[in-house]
């Protein structure tokens, strides 16, 4: 059975997503780099093995990033999910863990890549939003998408409400997404790019807002 290992920063529903969906892989630990991380506590009461790597004991990127290095592979994990880890990691950790590191972003990559999606789309009236799951390369929030789900911005909408409709989709498509890998559905090629062994093509458009 392969392994995966989650790294959070905070409230952990992402990780909780992963613990619930009862994935195909054994969850190996649980890493944060902060270690009042509401998400570890989470962890703990499920019985995952948790870990802190505490960035602001380390002088700089590079030191932080290979103390995690190590932590990671002391698990022997086959996948690594970034689930709301936020910390910009090194382009060398990244290359270490080629076509194994996943990150969910709350937003329709490339679009909103960084901080604030939701008030980035509501400011510039988007009509759709949503969020992506993708393989990490070194640039911030960006790298070969995996799967994205895309939802309506209602006219009445504040950054909590979109925030919610936006966060509903993502514990939905990161489970997902693991699966695949697990499965070996999934994998980066050498060209950089995403293939598929198998999956589901939907042909509805989404229309926001909907025709009359
Ligand atoms: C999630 O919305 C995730 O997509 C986002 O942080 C939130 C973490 O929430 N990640 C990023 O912005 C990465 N650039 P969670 O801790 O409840 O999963």
């Amino acid at each position: 059975m392969k392994s995966i290992v989650i790294l959070i920063s905070g409230r952990g529903s992402n990780m909780q997503a992963l613990l619930e969906a009862q994935l195909p892989c054994r969850i190996a630990a649980v890493i944060s780099n902060r270690a009042n991380a509401e998400g570890l506590n989470i962890a703990k009461a499920r019985g995952i093995a948790t870990a802190v790597v505490e960035h602001r004991d380390y002088a700089d990127r590079d030191s932080f990033d290979a103390a995690l290095a190590k932590t990671i592979d002391a698990c022997h994990p086959d996948f690594v999910a970034l689930a709301g880890f936020m910390r910009i990691l090194t382009a060398g950790f990244v290359e270490r863990y080629r076509g194994k590191l996943v990150n969910i972003h709350p937003s329709l990559l490339p679009a909103y890549s960084g901080l604030n999606t939701h008030a980035r789309a509501l400011h510039d009236g988007v009509r759709i939003h949503g969020c992506t799951v993708h393989f990490v390369t070194p640039d911030l929030d960006h790298g070969p998408i995996i799967v994205q789900a895309a939802v309506p911005v209602l006219c009445h909408d504040d950054e909590r409400t979109l925030a919610a409709r936006v966060l509903h989709e993502e514990h939905r498509i990161y489970p997902q997404a693991i699966r695949w890998l697990c499965a070996d559905q999934i994998e980066l090629n050498e060209q950089g790019r995403v293939t598929f062994r198998y999956h589901q093509q939907s042909g509805f458009a989404l229309i926001s807002p909907g025709l009359e």
